[in-house]
């Protein structure tokens, strides 16, 4: 079954944002290690090696499909942040949206009958409802540290074994 120009458009959108995610994490992480924040720069770079590999899995299935790949620009990410809070706040953000962007997806994909394309937007649908919790997880966190320099840096670690045991 041939895809739609419109849905093969979107599918192009949706890897340029997972590039973006990976872009960004990479930008956070820089911010939190020439700050001395290692643990969190180890937390972030973690995440951006996972934004390669969802974009991976689009691109494959892409090339599976037939699909054809268009190269877009990737804006460039802030890196201007007032706090750690701010930095995972922008994450927690960036992740809700991405989830809204995959659920409109996975709307037109339904309501075209691509149930091929559906099937395989299920496992996005799930992993934005873990990354959102893992985001919302640490926004609690910090804010509760509320920039006490021994919280923060007790949480740094605490960043660090997330990031291990995510391996
Ligand atoms: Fe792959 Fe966190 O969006």
């Amino acid at each position: 079954m041939k895809m739609s120009a419109e849905l093969i458009q979107n599918l192009n959108e949706q890897l340029n944002k997972e590039l973006y995610a990976q872009y960004m994490y990479l930008t956070i992480a820089s911010y939190f290690i020439e700050n001395g924040y290692d643990g969190f720069g180890a937390f972030f770079l973690k995440q951006s090696e996972e934004e390669g590999e969802h974009a991976m899995r689009l691109f494959e299935y892409m090339m599976e499909r037939d699909i054809p790949f268009t190269p877009m620009s990737i804006q460039a990410p802030p890196k201007d942040f007032a706090s750690p809070l701010a930095c995972f706040k922008t994450s927690y953000e960036y992740e809700q949206e991405v989830t809204r962007s995959y659920h409109a997806l996975f709307k037109k994909v339904r309501e075209s009958g691509e149930y091929d394309a559906e099937e395989f937007l299920l496992w996005y649908i799930k992993e934005q409802r873990e990354e959102e919790a893992l985001m919302r997880h640490w926004v609690e966190k910090l804010s509760m540290a509320d920039e006490n320099p021994a919280a923060l840096l007790f949480l740094d670690k605490e960043a660090r074994k997330a990031a291990e045991k995510e391996e």
